[in-house]
C-alpha cells in the first residue's frame, strides 16, 4: 500500500503541480464462498485483499472537478455540482456516482483535483471498481466533513454501480472492501447487516487465479440472473406457507418441492443461491472446528453449482477448478464474483501453495495456450484514509 501511495503522490504532484491533501486506500475483495446471495438478501464469506486502490485529492478555490486515472493518465472535467455520467471514461462514472452519494448528504464546499491508481488487476473480478468507489467516497466524505457509516459508504457505492454503470450489483464487493479484516474472513448477512470476522486455519491460502477470460453481456447477464431470481421468490412465495421476501427464506427441500412448477430456467437460477446460503452456514462450522478439508469441498460444491443451475462459469474458470481438484495440498476452488470470466479462487495448505500455483498455471497453459496469472491472496484490512 506504501508503494501506491508513493506512486500516486508522484504522479499527482507532477501532474497538479502541488501535493495531494487527502488519500484514501481501499481493497479489492475475494468471494470464498456464497455467489450470488447478497442480493437475495443471504450469506457470503468473503475478504479483503492486499491488492487495492489510492485515491488523492486537494482542495480548489473554484467548482470546477478535474478527474484523472493515473494509470492511464486520462483526465475528465466537470463541476462539482453536476456530475452527470457519460458514455465515454467509463472509469470516471464510478468516481462521478460516489461524489453524487456524498453531495447528497452534504452539499461540496469546493471543487477539487483528484487522481487514482491501483494494482488490481482489471476485469480481474476482484472488484476494481468497488474498490474505486470506496476509496472516492472516503475521500469526499472527509473533504466535505461529513459522517457517513461503513455501510452507507458501502450503498453509496452500490448507488453508483446502479445508477452510473448499469449494474444491478449487491453489497458484497463494496461491504467487503470496507469491513475486511487482516487474516480473516468476513462473514455478511445481507438480510440483518450483521457483518463479522471469521478466523481460519493458519496452515491453508487463498491463491487467485486470474484466466483473463472476460465474456461478452457479463452486465445484462448478471441482471438477468438477478432477475430469474427474483421471479424465483415470488413464485415461491405464494406457494410456501411462511413469507418469502427474497431467495434466503428457501430452503432447499422446498426447492426441490417447489421448484418444479417454475419454468425450468428460472428454478435452476434459484438453486444457486439457495444452495449457497447453505454451504456459507456450513462452511462457517467446519472453519470453526479448523477443518479445512470440509471447508475446500463446499468451495468444489459452489463451482460445480455455478456451471450447472446458475451457468455463471465459462470453460477458463473450469479448467482452473478442474485441475486443482487434482493437485496435491489443494483443497477448494470455485469461481469468485459474479462470473463469466475473471478470477477462481483456490484453497490450498501454505507448504503447498507456489507448486500448487504453479501446476494451475501450466495446466491452464496446456488447454488455452497461455498460463494464466496466480497470486497468493492475503486477507486484509478494509479501506481507510490514511492521510488528511
Ligand atoms: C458481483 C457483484 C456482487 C455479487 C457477486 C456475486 O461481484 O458486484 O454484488 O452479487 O457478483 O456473488
Amino acid at each position: 500500500m506504501q508503494d501506491l501511495m508513493d506512486t500516486l503522490t508522484g504522479k499527482f504532484t507532477a501532474h497538479y503541480g502541488r501535493a495531494p491533501e487527502i488519500i484514501s486506500y481501499a481493497p479489492g475483495r475475494i468471494e470464498v464462498l456464497g455467489n450470488h446471495t447478497d442480493y437475495n438478501e443471504g450469506y457470503v464469506l468473503s475478504a479483503a485483499i492486499n491488492y487495492g486502490t489510492c485515491f488523492a485529492l486537494a482542495r480548489r478555490e473554484d467548482r470546477q472537478v478535474r478527474l484523472m486515472a493515473g494509470d492511464i493518465m486520462e483526465e475528465v472535467q466537470f463541476l462539482v455540482d453536476a456530475p452527470m455520467p457519460t458514455e465515454d471514461h467509463m472509469w470516471s462514472n464510478y468516481v462521478k456516482g460516489c461524489l453524487s452519494g456524498v453531495s447528497a448528504r452534504k452539499a461540496p464546499p469546493c471543487g477539487f483535483d483528484a487522481m487514482f491508481f491501483g494494482n488490481i488487476p482489471l476485469g480481474s473480478g476482484l472488484s476494481s471498481s468497488a474498490a474505486l468507489e470506496t476509496a472516492a467516497a472516503l475521500c469526499f466524505a472527509k473533504l466535505f466533513d461529513v459522517e457517513i457509516s461503513k455501510l452507507d459508504l458501502a450503498r453509496i457505492g452500490q448507488k453508483a454501480e446502479h445508477e452510473y454503470a448499469g449494474v444491478k450489483c449487491g453489497l458484497l464487493d463494496q461491504v467487503s472492501s470496507i469491513y475486511g479484516k487482516e487474516n480473516a474472513l468476513v462473514l455478511s448477512d445481507f438480510r440483518t447487516f450483521d457483518i463479522k470476522p471469521v478466523n481460519f486455519p493458519e496452515d491453508v491460502c487463498f491463491l487467485m487465479c486470474n484466466t483473463h477470460a472476460k465474456h461478452a453481456l457479463v452486465d445484462g447477464a448478471y441482471n438477468e440472473r438477478r432477475q430469474s431470481c427474483e421471479i424465483a421468490a415470488r413464485h415461491f412465495a405464494t406457494v410456501l406457507d411462511h413469507p418469502v421476501a427474497a431467495l434466503r427464506d428457501v430452503s432447499w427441500n422446498e426447492w426441490l418441492q417447489y421448484g418444479p412448477s417454475l419454468d425450468e430456467r428460472v428454478a435452476r437460477r434459484a438453486a444457486h443461491p439457495i444452495g449457497e446460503d447453505e454451504r456459507v452456514l456450513a462452511g462457517v462450522e467446519f472453519l470453526r472446528d479448523g477443518d479445512a478439508a470440509a471447508f475446500g469441498q463446499l468451495m468444489f460444491q459452489s463451482h460445480e453449482s455455478s456451471r450447472k443451475y446458475f451457468e455463471n462459469s465459462c470453460p477458463e474458470l473450469d479448467t482452473v477448478v478442474d485441475a486443482a481438484k487434482a493437485i496435491p495440498g489443494v483443497l477448494g476452488a470455485r469461481l469468485s464474483g459474479g462470473g463469466f470470466g475473471g478470477s477462481a479462487v483456490v484453497l490450498v495448505e501454505k507448504r503447498h501453495a507456489e507448486t500448487a500455483a504453479q501446476a494451475i498455471r501450466s495446466a491452464y497453459a496446456h488447454k488455452h495456450g497461455e498460463p494464466c496469472d496466480t497470486r497468493l491472496i492475503i486477507c486484509s484490512e478494509g479501506a481507510r484514509i490514511i492521510q488528511g
